[in-house]
């Protein structure tokens, strides 16, 4: 029940990590469990968006009352952001791994007596909030996350900028909070007009007053 102020909107959120493969049988990745990510898909939908959920490999079931688009590397999580716009709603959540092996093994690699491990030669992979962020087709509102360990507000601000996001919604992941693969967050929100801390909360009532501020922000 309840009011649904996101009746009639599209919104795309991606989350989970990315794996960016070495070789068939190892990959380079960022720690994310896409529990953050997966409740903002969820909070969205209970507000009545028409909201898909672009998630990369994730041990936690699918939200209710979400499309569920699984992918494992960024390229491809790109692809299926780019594919739902135009959108009203972004919501850039996924720890995108920021290098991928430039050239794909396609054979397992083996380890060589007396020659060392093998150099990894990584490349860049897309920036997807940036992408979005500056795209021609930008959604209304543009989230994105900041997973800092110093300087939070700082690092948020130019991260606000530099992707083209309405809302940075900056945390400290450093170890002794917990936060990462945790069930609580404690948020900054940082926008063009300023900075508003929010108490520490379930990362379920973080995706719900966020998709109320978004809510709020597209009407
Ligand atoms: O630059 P940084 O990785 O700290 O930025 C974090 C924000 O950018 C998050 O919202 C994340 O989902 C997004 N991001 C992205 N694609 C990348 C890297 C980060 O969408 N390749």
């Amino acid at each position: 029940g309840g009011a649904k102020p996101l009746a009639g909107r599209t919104a795309v959120v991606t989350s989970g990590p990315t794996h960016e493969p070495i070789d068939p049988v190892r990959y380079i990745a960022n720690r994310s469990s896409g529990r953050q990510g997966h409740a903002i898909a969820a909070a969205l939908a209970r507000l009545g968006a028409d909201v898909t959920l672009v998630s990369g490999p994730v041990t936690i079931p699918d939200p209710k009352g979400v499309k569920v688009i699984h992918v494992e590397q960024a390229a491809e999580m790109l692809d299926a952001v780019l594919a739902r716009l135009p959108a009203d709603i972004a919501v850039m959540v996924a720890a995108v791994a920021d290098w991928r092996v430039a050239t794909l093994n396609t054979e397992k690699i083996k380890k060589q007596p007396g020659e060392g491990p093998p150099p990894l030669m990584l490349t860049e992979n897309p920036d997807i909030l940036k992408t979005v962020g500056h795209s021609d087709k930008r959604p209304t509102v543009v989230v994105g996350f900041a997973a800092e360990t110093q300087d939070v507000e700082s690092n948020g601000r130019v991260k606000l900028q530099k992707k083209g996001a309405d809302l940075i919604v900056a945390n400290d992941v450093s170890p002794e909070t917990g936060i990462m693969g945790g069930t609580r967050n404690s948020v900054k929100l940082i926008t063009a007009e300023g900075i508003e801390a929010w108490p520490d909360l379930s990362k379920e009532d973080v995706a719900d007053r966020l998709a109320g501020w978004i809510a709020t922000r597209l009407t």
